[in-house]
C-alpha cells in the first residue's frame, strides 16, 4: 500500500512509540499522586512540557496538554468566549477553517451566544489581513484563522493577521495542526496568542494535543473536575502522550531542514507530472511555492468524481482522500474547495494527495501512473 494521506494522520514513529512505552507500563503513575511513582510521572510530564515549549518559543506554563487538536481548538474558542461573556460576543474566522473551529463557532451562534463573521478567502484559499482588520468590532472576543489548511495546503499570512489583532487588542488564535512539524514554528514570530497543534499529524500518536496560551491571554476551562493543567484542562494527563508529542515534535524540528526540500521536490514532481500527463487536470489552492504546505497536492479532474477517484486509487493500493477525513463520504463537495469559488465540475472532482517521510520517488511515479489510468477510465 502506498500511503498518500498524511494530512489525515501519520504513522507513529518507532522512536516515538519507544519513548512513550515506559509511561504506559512501568512508569504508569498519576502525575497528581504525591508518592514516588506519581512523582516520576510528574517529572516526565514537566520535562515534556519544557521540551514542547522550547520547540515553539514558548514558556512551560503557556503549554496546556489536551486530548486532541479538536479539543484544543474548542478550548481556545469557547474558553475565551466564556472569559468575555457579557462583554464581548463576536468571533471572526474564515470559510476554510477546520470543522473544529467552524462548528464551534456555529454552536455558539446556534444558541444565540455569539455572532460569527466568516471571512471569505481568495482564489488561492488565503485570508486577507485587511479583511480581518475590517471585520474586528469593539465586541470581538477572538480572531481564529488557521495557519495552514488541511485540504488545499494554503498557508495564511499568520504573522500579518497577528499584527492586525494585536493593534486592535483582540486575542488571535491559530490552528497550526498542519503547520507544526512541517514548517518553522515560533509563537513570537507568528504573533499568536493561542495556538493549537496535535501529535498525530507529525508522527506521534492520536489523542494528544496542545493549546499554547500566551501569558496574559485569559480563558475559562470547558471541562470541570480536578486542577490539572493549572485548572485550564482538568482530567488526568496522558503522560505517555505528552512524552510522545514532545519526542515527535523534537524529531520533526530537527529533521525539517533536510525533510522539507525533499518532500517539496517529490510533491512538485507529482503535481507537474499530473498536470503534464492528464489533460484537463487542475491544481487547487495556492501555486507551488512557499505559500503551500510542502507535502500537499490537491488536484481536480473534471469528468471523474472525487469518491470514485479515491475508491479506485484504493483498489490500486494507493491511499488518498477526497477532502478532510471528517467530510469524506459526504456527498457535498468539501467546504474548503467550495470556498475557492471553483466551477462545480472542479469541486466534485477534487482529490487530495499528501506526502510523508516515507514517500519515495517510485511511490509518486506509481501514483501518477495509476491516476492517469483511473481518470481516463472514469471519464469514458
Ligand atoms: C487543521 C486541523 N485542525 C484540527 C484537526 C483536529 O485534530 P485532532 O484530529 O487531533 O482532533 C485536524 C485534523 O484533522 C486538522 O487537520
Amino acid at each position: 500500500m502506498i500511503y498518500l494521506d498524511h494530512a489525515a494522520t501519520t504513522p507513529c514513529r518507532p522512536e516515538v512509540a519507544e519513548a512513550m512505552l515506559p509511561y504506559l507500563t512501568e512508569h504508569f503513575g498519576n502525575p497528581s499522586s504525591v508518592h514516588a511513582i506519581g512523582q516520576e510521572a510528574r517529572r516526565a510530564l514537566d520535562a515534556s512540557r519544557d521540551r514542547v515549549a522550547a520547540l515553539i518559543g514558548a514558556k512551560a506554563e503557556e503549554i496546556v496538554f489536551t486530548g486532541s487538536g479538536t479539543e484544543a481548538d474548542n478550548l481556545a474558542i469557547i474558553g475565551t468566549f466564556l472569559q468575555q461573556r457579557g462583554r464581548k460576543n463576536h468571533l471572526v474566522t474564515a470559510a476554510t477553517e477546520h470543522h473544529a473551529v467552524l462548528h464551534t463557532g456555529e454552536w455558539l451562534h446556534g444558541w444565540g451566544a455569539a455572532e460569527v463573521t466568516v471571512l471569505p478567502v481568495d482564489a488561492a484559499g488565503r485570508v486577507d489581513p485587511e479583511d480581518v482588520r475590517r471585520a474586528i468590532r469593539p465586541e470581538t472576543f477572538l480572531v481564529s484563522i488557521m495557519a495552514a489548511n488541511n485540504e488545499i495546503g494554503s498557508v495564511n499570512p499568520v504573522r500579518e493577521i497577528g499584527a492586525v489583532c494585536r493593534e486592535a487588542g483582540v486575542p488571535f488564535h491559530t490552528d497550526a495542526v498542519q503547520w507544526a512539524g512541517a514548517l518553522p514554528l515560533n509563537v513570537d514570530d507568528l504573533n499568536v496568542d493561542l495556538l493549537v497543534l496535535t501529535a498525530h499529524k507529525c508522527y506521534g500518536p492520536k489523542g494528544i494535543g496542545v493549546l499554547y496560551a500566551r501569558r496574559g491571554t485569559r480563558f475559562q476551562p470547558v471541562t470541570h473536575g480536578g486542577g490539572q493543567e493549572r485548572g485550564r484542562r482538568p482530567g488526568t494527563e496522558s503522560v505517555a502522550g505528552a512524552v510522545a508529542l514532545a519526542k515527535a515534535l523534537e524529531l520533526a524540528v530537527a529533521e525539517q531542514p533536510q525533510a522539507r526540500p525533499r518532500i517539496t521536490a517529490l510533491r512538485d514532481r507529482l503535481v507537474r507530472s499530473v498536470l503534464e500527463r492528464i489533460p484537463s487536470s487542475f491544481l487547487n489552492g495556492v501555486e507551488l511555492g512557499p505559500d503551500r504546505l510542502p507535502n500537499n497536492a490537491n488536484l481536480s479532474f473534471p469528468g471523474a468524481e472525487s469518491d470514485m477517484l479515491v475508491l479506485n486509487m484504493d483498489l490500486e493500493g494507493i491511499a488518498c482522500s477526497s477532502g478532510s477525513a471528517c467530510t469524506a463520504g459526504a456527498i457535498e463537495p468539501s467546504h474548503v474547495v467550495q470556498a475557492l469559488g471553483l466551477p462545480h465540475e472542479r469541486l466534485i472532482s477534487a482529490l487530495r494527495l499528501s506526502l510523508g517521510r516515507a514517500t519515495t520517488e517510485a511511490d509518486v511515479d506509481i501514483a501518477v501512473d495509476a491516476l492517469e489510468r483511473i481518470v481516463t477510465r472514469l471519464r469514458r
